[in-house]
């Protein structure tokens, strides 16, 4: 295998079909409310610009994220142990888990899964560069999908599933639990997992995250517009629509949306939709968990609490579970 090869994986294909594109769009602009599916904000220029959001001021959540992790990266390294086999979710450029890593005592393999391919081979190769001992076994797939993962050539002492970003926070309660539940089947008996969950904290703070000054989440949420037309030849006209994130207190969480500043007219395939001026398209959510209900979610899905890393403000929590052996 080349050094930038993906890992083949079943059924055999690197990024998701046209056509599920096409019919999950139409799905979701037929739904009440209308939704975008927000998987296909990861493009090549989304990626990117989900990139520069981590580096944004007002984004706390990559900065706490990574300086949680790094201060505490010994602790966390000797609960994990050593001669794992590390499965990341969605771990993109590969920041955080370079910093894990690095921090770990002789790990065996690392399987990346990332639904964006040219970050993946990017730091597959990296990785692959600055731990030639690892076996990294890359895997472009849609981990929302059921994926096979590939079988390590080392014996590793037990799975560690590393799931950063908060990115669990995206996912509605009910879903998060039976991912969960994916996730404590990938980790196996004695396994464990790290994960990265945004915190509940002032509504001001959230809202100034997700609407920042510099407008680059304002790019991302309308990128994801500009990837449709491409995709399936609709055509949604960019200047015709605004970014806006509203936190809603009630359920906890905050919401991303793409709201028509006219009345208009969208042409998606044989399909037309009426877009009425003010009307929002919900792109995104993410909620904001408390430690207590997190872990308890967590217990649902068989895990069992270890121990939580936050910072001093406590935006932020990294959480260790195990499954019990
Ligand atoms: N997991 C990130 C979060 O919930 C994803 C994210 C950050 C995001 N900013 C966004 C998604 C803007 C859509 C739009 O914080």
């Amino acid at each position: 295998m080349t050094a930038d090869q993906l890992t083949a994986i079943q059924p055999a294909s690197a990024v998701p079909p046209t056509s599920d594109l096409l019919s999950d769009v139409i799905a979701g602009l037929s739904s009440d409310p209308r939704t975008l599916p927000c998987k296909y904000f990861y493009d090549e220029r989304g990626a990117a610009l989900f990139q520069k959001i981590c580096e944004l001021p007002e984004y706390y959540v990559t900065r706490t994220e990574i300086d949680i992790l790094d201060r505490n990266r010994a602790e966390i390294a000797a609960q994990i142990g050593p001669n794992i086999e590390l499965i990341g979710l969605g771990t993109g450029a590969g920041t955080k888990t370079r910093i894990l890593v690095e921090a770990l005592e002789q790990p065996a393999v690392y399987i990346p899964v990332d639904i964006s391919e040219k970050q993946l081979r990017k730091s597959a190769a990296l990785f692959r560069k600055i731990f030639p001992k690892l076996e990294v076994l890359p895997v472009c797939a849609d981990y929302l999908q059921p994926v096979v993962l590939p079988s390590p050539r080392h014996e590793a002492a037990r799975n560690v599933v590393y799931f950063p970003g908060s990115t669990i926070g995206n996912f509605e309660p009910s879903e998060a639990l039976e991912f969960l539940r994916r996730i404590a089947n990938v980790a196996g008996r004695g396994g464990g997992l790290l994960i990265g969950v945004d915190l509940q904290k002032d509504q001001g703070v959230i809202e100034a995250a997700y609407n920042d000054s510099a407008g680059v989440t304002a790019q991302f949420n309308l990128n994801l517009l500009e990837h449709i037309n491409r995709e399936v030849g609709a055509d949604f006209d960019l200047i015709q629509w605004r970014h806006r994130a509203i936190y809603n207190s009630e359920a906890g969480r905050i919401e991303m949306y793409l709201i028509s500043t006219i009345d208009q007219t969208v042409h998606i395939g044989a399909r037309e939709f009426r877009f009425r001026a003010g009307e929002k398209i919900l792109t995104e959510h993410s909620y904001k968990h408390t430690p207590e209900g997190f872990i308890v979610l967590a217990r649902q899905a068989g895990f069992d609490f270890v121990k939580l890393w936050t910072d001093d403000a406590r935006l932020f929590g990294i959480f260790y579970f195990v499954m019990a052996k």
